[in-house]
C-alpha cells in the first residue's frame, strides 16, 4: 500500500466512527428518521471531501479533533445532497454508494427529512463544538459553509442543472452550474480544514485557488465517469446523464476533450500549491486521485 493509500485509510476508518457517534443513535425518537439518516451517511462513498479537509487541517497545523467536526458538516451537507439530488424529483435514481437509494429503501418524504435533518445537523456540529479560538473566526466558518450549500453554492448549481434538462448549455454557462453544484462545497472543505488551524492570508488564497481548481475538476471527472464507468464500479446508475437529458462536458465537449479539460484543471490545481511546499503533499496526492479516479 502506497504511503497515500495508508493516510487516507487510516483517516477514513477513524473518520467513519466519528460520524456514527456524531449522527443521532438509531434507538433514539424518532427512529426511522435516524435509521434513515445513518444509511445515508454511514458505510459508503470515497469520503473525498473530509480527506481534502484533513489536508488542508494538518497544513495548517489544526488539531485533528477539530478538522474531525468540520469534515464530518461538510460530509453531511454532501450526503444530504446525494439523498435529495437521486429522488424522483430530482435525478430519479435508485442506486447510491452500491445500495437503494434513501427513497426506494424508505420513502419519499424520509428521503425530504433525512436531507432537512442532515443540513441542520450539519451546521449544529459547527455551532456546538470549539473548532477556533478566535470566535469570529469560528463564526466565519459556519458562513463559509451556509455560503457553499446555500442558493449561492450547491442548492444554486443544483437549481441550474435542473433548468437545464435537454438544453444546450454554453462552456461558461457549463462551467458555473459545476462550479456551484459541486466546486462550492469541495473548496469549503478545504477551508474549513484550515480554519481550524492557522495560516496567512496568501496561504488561504493559494489553498482557495486549489480547491477552485479541484472542485471544478471533480465534476468534469464525475461526467466522465457518468458516460464511460459501469453501474457495478460507480456504485451508482452509470450513463443516468445522457438517459436524463444533462448537458455536462462529455455532451458539450466529447470524451476526450473533457479529459484534457480535467487534466489541465489537475495542473492548475497542483500550480497553486508551489509556494505550500511539502506541506502541501497530501493535497497534491489528493488532486492527483480526484482526476485518475476510476469511481
Ligand atoms: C458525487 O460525489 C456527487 C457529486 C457531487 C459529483 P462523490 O463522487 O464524492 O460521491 P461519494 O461521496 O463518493 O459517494
Ligand atoms: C450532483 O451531481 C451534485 C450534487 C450536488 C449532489 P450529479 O447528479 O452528477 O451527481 P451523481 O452523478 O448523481 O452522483
Ligand atoms: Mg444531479
Ligand atoms: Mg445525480
Ligand atoms: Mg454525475
Amino acid at each position: 500500500m502506497s504511503d497515500f493509500s495508508a493516510w487516507a485509510s487510516a483517516h477514513q476508518s477513524r473518520f467513519e466512527e466519528t460520524l456514527k457517534r456524531l449522527l443521532p443513535q438509531p434507538d433514539i425518537m424518532p427512529q426511522r428518521l435516524h435509521a434513515a439518516m445513518r444509511y445515508s451517511v454511514l458505510d459508503g462513498g470515497k469520503r473525498v471531501r473530509p480527506l481534502l479537509a484533513f489536508a488542508a487541517g494538518e497544513l495548517a497545523g489544526a488539531p485533528l479533533e477539530r478538522v474531525e467536526i468540520a469534515a464530518a458538516a461538510v460530509e453531511i451537507i454532501h450526503a444530504y445532497s446525494l439523498v435529495h439530488d437521486d429522488m424522483p424529483c430530482m435525478d430519479d435514481d435508485v442506486l447510491r454508494r452500491g445500495k437503494p437509494t434513501c427513497h426506494v429503501e424508505y420513502d419519499e418524504a424520509t428521503a425530504l427529512l433525512v436531507g432537512d435533518a442532515l443540513q441542520s445537523l450539519a451546521f449544529q456540529l459547527l455551532s456546538e463544538h470549539l473548532l477556533n479560538e478566535d470566535a469570529a473566526t469560528q463564526l466565519q466558518m459556519v458562513r463559509l459553509l451556509a455560503v457553499a450549500s446555500g442558493s449561492r453554492g450547491m442548492g444554486g448549481g443544483q437549481a441550474i442543472d435542473l433548468d437545464s434538462v435537454g438544453k444546450q448549455l454554453t462552456l461558461p454557462e457549463l462551467e458555473q452550474m459545476h462550479i456551484h453544484k459541486t466546486g462550492a462545497l469541495i473548496r469549503c472543505a478545504i477551508l474549513l480544514g484550515a480554519h481550524c488551524g492557522h495560516l496567512t492570508q496568501a496561504q488561504f488564497d493559494q489553498l482557495d485557488r486549489y480547491g477552485k481548481c479541484i472542485g471544478l475538476a471533480f465534476q468534469v471527472v464525475d461526467d466522465i465517469l457518468d458516460s464511460e464507468a459501469d453501474t457495478a464500479t460507480l456504485g451508482k446508475t452509470a450513463g443516468k446523464d445522457a438517459d436524463n437529458d444533462k448537458p455536462t462536458y462529455v455532451t458539450l465537449l466529447g470524451v476526450s476533450a473533457a479529459k484534457k479539460m480535467a487534466a489541465e484543471l489537475h495542473g492548475q490545481a497542483i500550480e497553486a500549491l508551489t509556494d505550500l511546499g511539502a506541506p502541501a503533499q497530501r493535497l497534491r496526492e489528493l488532486a492527483d486521485f480526484i482526476v485518475m479516479r476510476k469511481f
